[in-house]
């Protein structure tokens, strides 16, 4: 069976962006149904998306034909797919609030199929803690959001919020559709009912993960730790061997449970962490979440340490700790891919920049802690590369994981192209 999108264009300058994609969507086989918003009329026409989609262009809730002939409720449901793009911060707005104030959010009210909304904006409107709050709730509630570009803006400013370009848009629908990357044609695939759900983008890779704090004895009670609850790392851990990769998670000490297709071990010292690490070698990426404590004492005392009376607390000695992700860095078996994080709380990208220089690693994952990111459920992060910064919205842990295993997987596989 063919598949099926139902495309929503709202309206932003970047509408005309979606001529391109619907030309590549059927290019690829997959058929089009488009809904244009009435600000999208003013971009595009319905004229030109009825001749590319070669399908009757909707626009209208209240048009009597359309609704005899097909009915909003089952055009939202025809579809395998709906896809919004470009989405402006005004339909964001409303889907996030559940508005249906015309036919286009109608339909996704309606709709019983996974939404993808591919947001293009103005860089502030991206910013704004309004937008960035509705896409926490669309997140939450299970539709797919696309990450804008960085670039030039049509009204002059510099930013997060073009549309990414069609291919990419493509590319992430055949994602969500189970269906094979790179071919012109689906003829010889299977139908769309039956195409495989299990997602193997690592399959036949090994990903290295530590995560959670470190804690360094001072005394049989007490220790030196750092705040993290292992929550991102055990989420990453998850997604990559839901991805089909080969998990080995080195863990701090945290209370969760371990994900199903992991192989754990559990240490206390970054000593242990380091050892755990390098015996696990070799692996196609590493990604070292955890938050390791930069010192320990000199000598743990064997005995809890007791105050003295003097009123002096007892001497401690500190040491510095093994830096894992360096010691990595500069590894004979250094993985193809190695990531850092870097917890932050001011002029992020910029430490983040300094840290993959100093530590040798292919990324840095820096995540804004300044808020509540330590044992909360959701995370701020911005991807530095050597060639620039990535930023993501405010995502859940699950997301963040899903999105950065995804990227992952897209550059191993470019590795060994
Ligand atoms: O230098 P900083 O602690 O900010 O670096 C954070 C990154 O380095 C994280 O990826 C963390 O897991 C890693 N790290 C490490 N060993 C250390 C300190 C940090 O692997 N001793």
């Amino acid at each position: 069976m063919t598949p099926r999108i139902l495309l929503i264009i709202s309206g932003g300058i970047a509408a005309y962006k979606s001529l391109e994609l619907v030309r590549l969507l059927r290019k690829r086989g997959i058929a089009v149904r488009a809904v244009l918003t009435g600000s999208a009329q003013q971009f595009v026409t319905p004229l030109s998306l009825g001749v590319l989609t070669e399908n009757p262009v909707f626009t209208d809730l209240f048009d009597l034909k359309d609704e005899q002939e097909i009915g909003h409720i089952q055009l939202s449901r025809q579809a395998d797919l709906v896809v919004v793009a470009p989405a402006t911060a005004n339909i964001i707005a409303k889907m996030a609030n559940g508005i249906a104030d015309d036919l286009a959010t109608t339909l996704l009210l309606a709709t019983d199929k996974p939404v993808l909304a591919v947001p293009a904006m103005n860089v502030r409107m991206w910013h704004h803690r309004a937008t960035q709050r509705n896409l926490v709730r669309l997140h939450a509630d299970g539709v797919h959001i696309m990450t804008p570009d960085d670039g030039a803006m049509a009204c002059g400013e510099f930013g997060t919020g073009r549309l990414p370009e069609p291919e990419a848009i493509l590319a992430e629908i055949e994602r969500l559709l189970a269906l094979p990357k790179n071919s012109d044609s689906l003829a010889g695939q299977p139908d769309f009912a039956d195409a495989p759900e299990t997602n193997t983008a690592l399959h036949g890779k090994h990903i290295l993960i530590t995560a959670g704090p470190t804690h360094e004895p001072i005394d049989p009670v007490r220790y030196i730790a750092n705040r993290s609850s292992g929550k991102q790392g055990f989420a990453i851990a998850a997604a990559a061997a839901q991805a089909g990769a080969r998990v080995t998670l080195v863990a701090g000490p945290v209370q969760l449970p371990t994900p199903p297709g992991v192989d754990r071990i559990d240490v206390q010292t970054a000593r242990e962490m380091l050892s755990a690490v390098e015996t696990a070698l070799p692996a196609d990426a590493a990604i070292m979440v955890a938050a390791v404590a930069d010192w320990r004492t000199a000598d743990a005392a064997d005995q809890k340490l007791k105050k003295d009376g003097s009123g002096q607390p007892a001497p401690l000695a500190l040491v510095e700790n093994p830096d894992i992700l360096a010691t990595l860095g500069r590894h004979a078996h250094r993985p193809a891919l190695l990531i850092g994080f870097a917890a932050e709380t001011q002029q992020i990208a910029e430490h983040a920049q300094a840290k993959l220089a100093r530590k040798g690693a292919d990324w840095i994952v820096a995540n804004d802690v300044s808020g509540d990111v330590m044992g909360g459920e959701n995370n701020a992060v911005q991807i530095v590369t050597p060639s620039g910064i990535e930023t993501w919205p405010v995502l859940p842990k699950g997301q963040v994981a899903d999105k950065l295993i995804a990227k992952v997987a897209h550059a191993l596989s470019a590795r060994s192209d």
